[in-house]
C-alpha cells in the first residue's frame, strides 16, 4: 500500500481546512485531503455574510457581538470561545480583504455590512449591521480566496480522497487511511498532526440546505476511533429553505427587509419576537414558522387549497424591495427562487419552510483547536479540528447567522497556528499494521456486499424519519421511535448489496460508506436528545418545554463503546461575563 508522509494532514478543504493549511504551511509540509474538488466544498454555499463588529455603519462593538453569540446560544456556548470569536473577528475580515476577497462596499468604499438574525446593538436594543458580505456569494468568494492562497503557498491538495480510517493508538494520532476515489485503492497518510475540517451532516435529514457530500464522515471516524462527540442533539434548522427542496434562501433576504407571512398575509413574527421580528435568531424563527404551520396558518398550494389540505409552508416576501437593489445585493437568491420555486422575488413571495442547516455539536476541541477526549479537557496528541465538524463550543445550543463563516475561518486560523506551534515537538509515529488491515477489511466488505437491501432506500428512510421524529420539535415518544428505526436500519445496513464492483469513481461504494456514517452519528443525536430533558436553543422538547439550567447547563459528550453501545458523559459550560437569563427578542 502506498504510504505518504506529510507532517500535517488536514481532512476537508472548506474555510476551516484551507485557512488552517495557510498557517501550518508556514512551518510544515501540509497535505489537504478532500472527498470533492476543494473549491466545491460546502463553505462555498454560505450566502449571507461573515459576522464581525467593524462598526462601519453603526456603533457596533465586540462586546455586543459576544453577548449576542452567548444569548443566541441559549447560554450553552462557552464564553471564552465567544469572546475570542467576537474580539478577533474584525482582524480576520481585514486579513481576508487583504488576501483579495472582494467584499461588497459602502458608497465610501468601506466593507458593507447588513443585518442578520440575533445581531443587535447595546445588548439587544435594536438590530446591528454586523454581517460583512459579498452580495449573497460570501462563502464562495472566501473559499476561492483561501484556495488560491493555499496554491500560492504550496499546500498539497489530494482531491477526491475519502478518509476511511483514523489511526489513533496510545492516545496519539498517527495519520489516516484514505481511499483514492479516482483510481481506487487505499493509501496511508502518515502524519505528525491530523486536523479534521470535514464539515457538517445535513444529509441526515430529507429537507436540508446541505450538499450531498455533507454526510458527517469525520464525526463518525472519530467516534469509531473511540473518541467523543459533543452536543450532537443540537441540530439547527434554518428558517428559510425553498419549499420542498430545502435550498437556502439567505437570512440576508430578511436582513435586506424581507417579511415572513402566513396564509392570512400576517407578519406573524410580531407575536414571537416583537423587537427583532424577522431578525430573531434561527431557533426561535424556525419554531415560529413550524408553529404557524402546525396550527393551520401555513400557506397552501393551489392543489392543497382545492383539496382542503392544510398548508405546510409560509411566504418570504421581498416584493416591497426594489428590483435594482435585489439584483445588486441578492443576485443568487434571485436565480435560486426562479430556478427552484418558479418565482420572481421582485414581484411575488417565495414559499419557504425550515431546513436542516448546521450542526452546533461535533468533535470536542479547546479554543486552540486541540481535540479533547474527556470532560477534563485532556488533549489527544496530534489531533485537531475546526469548522462545522468541531464543537469549540462557541455556538452552544443555537448558532447565529454569519457566525459559522467567521468561526470556520477564525478557528481554522487559530488551529493552524496551534499546529505550527506543536509540529516541531511532535514525532513521526509508527502506523500499526492492524489499522491498515482494518481499513482494507472494511473496504473489501463494501465491494463484496451482496445482500438484498438497497442503500438509497435505507438512507431515504433515515432522512424522512429524522425530519419527523428528531426535527424542530421533539418528544420522548418520537425520539424513542426514531432510535428504534435507526437500530433497525443499522441491522438492515449489514445486508446491503453493492452491484458496482469497479475501482474508479465507485459512487455506489461511496454512498454505502456514507450511509454507515449517517446511521452511526444519527444514533448519537437521538440518544443525546432523549436524555436532555429540557428545551434549549435548537433542541425543543414539547414534553419538557422550558430550559432547565439547574440540571442541564452542561455539554453532552457521547462515546461509542467497543460493543457499539453509546455512553454519555457531561462537562461544564464555561461562563465568564454573562450569567444565563431568559431570552427575549
Ligand atoms: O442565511 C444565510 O446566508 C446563512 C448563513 C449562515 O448559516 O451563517
Amino acid at each position: 500500500m502506498m504510504v505518504h508522509n506529510h507532517e500535517v494532514v488536514i481532512i476537508g478543504a472548506g474555510l476551516a481546512g484551507t485557512r488552517a493549511a495557510l498557517e501550518a504551511a508556514k512551518v510544515a509540509d501540509v497535505a489537504v485531503l478532500s472527498k470533492i474538488f476543494p473549491s466545491r466544498s460546502h463553505s462555498g454555499a454560505a450566502q449571507g455574510g461573515m459576522a464581525a463588529a467593524l462598526g462601519n455603519l453603526d456603533d457596533d462593538n465586540w462586546e455586543y457581538h459576544m453577548f449576542d453569540t452567548v444569548k443566541g446560544s441559549d447560554y450553552l456556548g462557552d464564553q471564552d470561545a465567544a469572546e475570542i470569536l467576537a474580539k478577533e473577528a474584525p482582524e480576520v475580515i481585514y486579513e481576508m480583504e487583504h488576501m483579495g476577497a472582494p467584499f461588497s462596499r459602502t458608497p465610501e468604499g468601506k466593507i458593507a455590512q447588513r443585518k442578520f438574525g440575533g445581531h443587535t446593538l447595546n445588548f439587544g436594543e435594536k438590530p446591528a449591521l454586523r454581517a460583512c458580505y459579498s452580495a449573497d456569494y460570501t462563502g464562495h468568494i472566501l473559499l476561492h480566496t483561501l484556495f488560491e492562497q493555499c496554491i500560492k503557498q504550496g499546500v498539497r491538495f489530494y482531491s477526491e480522497y475519502q478518509v476511511v480510517h483514523l489511526i489513533v493508538k496510545d492516545d496519539i494520532c498517527r495519520g489516516v487511511v484514505a481511499w483514492d476515489i479516482r483510481n481506487g485503492g487505499l493509501q496511508v497518510f502518515r502524519a505528525k498532526a491530523v486536523m479534521f475540517a470535514s464539515g457538517g451532516y445535513g444529509r441526515a435529514y430529507r429537507i436540508t440546505t446541505n450538499a450531498h457530500a455533507n454526510t458527517g464522515d469525520g464525526l463518525d471516524l472519530a467516534l469509531r476511533a473511540g473518541l467523543p462527540l459533543e452536543d450532537m442533539e443540537f441540530v439547527q434548522f434554518h428558517p428559510t429553505g425553498i419549499y420542498r427542496n430545502g435550498i437556502l434562501m439567505t437570512e440576508g433576504a430578511r436582513g435586506e427587509g424581507a417579511y415572513l407571512l402566513n396564509k392570512d398575509g400576517e407578519r406573524f413574527m410580531k407575536r414571537y419576537a416583537p423587537t427583532l421580528m424577522e431578525l430573531a435568531p434561527r431557533d426561535l424563527t424556525a419554531r415560529a414558522i413550524q408553529t404557524e404551520i402546525n396550527e393551520g396558518r401555513g400557506c397552501q398550494t393551489p392543489e392543497q387549497k382545492a383539496q382542503g389540505i392544510p398548508g405546510d409552508f409560509v411566504d418570504l416576501d421581498l416584493s416591497h424591495v426594489s428590483e435594482a437593489k435585489l439584483r445588486a445585493v441578492l443576485p443568487q437568491i434571485f436565480d435560486l427562487a426562479r430556478n427552484f420555486a418558479g418565482v420572481n422575488v421582485a414581484k411575488e413571495p417565495t414559499p419557504i419552510q425550515p431546513t436542516a442547516h448546521y450542526s452546533m455539536g461535533g468533535l470536542p476541541v479547546n479554543v486552540d483547536g486541540q481535540f479533547i477526549r474527556d470532560a477534563k479537557n485532556t488533549p489527544v496528541r496530534g489531533l485537531y479540528a475546526a469548522g462545522e465538524c468541531a464543537c469549540v463550543s462557541v455556538h452552544g445550543a443555537n448558532r447565529l447567522g454569519c457566525n459559522s463563516t467567521q468561526d470556520a475561518t477564525l478557528n481554522g486560523r487559530r488551529t493552524g497556528r496551534t499546529i505550527a506551534r506543536d509540529v516541531p515537538h511532535l514525532s513521526w509515529e509508527d502506523v500499526p499494521a492492524e489499522d491498515v488491515k482494518a481499513a482494507e477489511k472494511d473496504l473489501d466488505w463494501y465491494y463484496q456486499a451482496n445482500g438484498s437491501e438497497n442503500v438509497a432506500d435505507l438512507r431515504t428512510r433515515l432522512q424522512d424519519t429524522m425530519m419527523v421524529n428528531c426535527g424542530i420539535y421533539r418528544n420522548e415518544k418520537d425520539l424513542k421511535t426514531q432510535l428504534g428505526i435507526i437500530k433497525e436500519l443499522q441491522g438492515r445496513g449489514k445486508k446491503i448489496g453493492v452491484k458496482d464492483k469497479s475501482k474508479c469513481f465507485n459512487s455506489e461504494v461511496m454512498e454505502a460508506m456514507e450511509l454507515g456514517h449517517l446511521l452511526n452519528f444519527s444514533e448519537v443525536i437521538v440518544i443525546g436528545a432523549i436524555e436532555r430533558q429540557e428545551s434549549r436553543g435548537a433542541h425543543a422538547r414539547t414534553d419538557f418545554p422550558t430550559r432547565d439550567d439547574a440540571k442541564w447547563l452542561k455539554h453532552t459528550l457521547a462515546y461509542q463503546e467497543p460493543d457499539g453501545r453509546i455512553r454519555l458523559d457531561y462537562k461544564p459550560v464555561t461562563i465568564t461575563r454573562f450569567q444565563p437569563k431568559e431570552r427575549k427578542y
